[in-house]
């Protein structure tokens, strides 16, 4: 065995266990790994995109990219801003924006809960049920009135969606949109209708 293939293999071996470790820490820290949005999920979730007129997109927790792209190639004329904290699928993000421009899509990598969103017109996400609840104070905070939100699987507690669909996949996955049109009281806070 040569000097310069064990250099090699041993060199791969340490990019790919560092790479793979950051992923799991980021994972661990997030409560979330950058599983992305399946096929068809996807593509039923872009079929549901409100007409929107000014504001900003936002995804909270864009992963590899696979809402992001798509979503900033379906509102041009709008500002889509994604947010992750695990740095390998952010860096990847980067990497695949240098490779394929979209001059509207915006990579930050930023943990969502630090980010300001009174300016946002459509938030997108895919996250998990305790993120939801933790979610639901902030906009029920920072939202303003007819601000759209579309989440993949996981429903905002209390919240009445705009629409749902349901997947005919093997997890009946669900989609929800929700515009945000009241604040009640403290019970019923969040309330989106049709
Ligand atoms: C299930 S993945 C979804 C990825 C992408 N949105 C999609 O649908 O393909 C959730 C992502 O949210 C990210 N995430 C979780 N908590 C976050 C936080 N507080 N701030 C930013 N990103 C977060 C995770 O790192 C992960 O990449």
């Amino acid at each position: 065995m040569s000097f310069s293939f064990l250099f090699f293999w041993s060199l791969f071996f340490l990019v790919a266990s560092g790479i793979l470790l950051s992923i799991v820490y980021w994972s661990v820290k997030n409560g979330i790994s950058p599983m992305p949005t399946s096929r068809k999920t996807k593509a039923q979730l872009l079929s549901m995109l409100p007409l929107i007129s000014k504001g900003i997109i936002y995804e909270l927790g864009c992963g590899w990219g696979t809402l992001a792209f798509p979503l900033a190639q379906k509102y041009p004329n709008f500002q889509v801003i994604a947010l992750e904290t695990s740095p390998i699928p952010y860096s990847f993000c980067q990497l695949r924006l240098w490779l394929y421009p979209l001059p509207n899509l915006l990579f930050q990598k930023k943990d969502y809960l630090n980010a300001s969103l009174y300016d946002s017109a459509l938030i997108v996400c895919y996250l998990y049920p305790q993120a939801m609840n933790t979610l639901k104070a902030k906009f029920e905070k920072e939202l303003k009135l007819n601000t759209w939100v579309l989440s993949n699987t996981f429903a905002i507690p209390s919240w009445k969606p705009f629409i749902v669909n349901e997947i005919d996949d093997l997890y009946h996955t669900k989609i929800y949109l929700y515009k945000f049109v009241k604040i009640s009281n403290a019970e019923d806070t969040g309330e989106a209708r049709r």
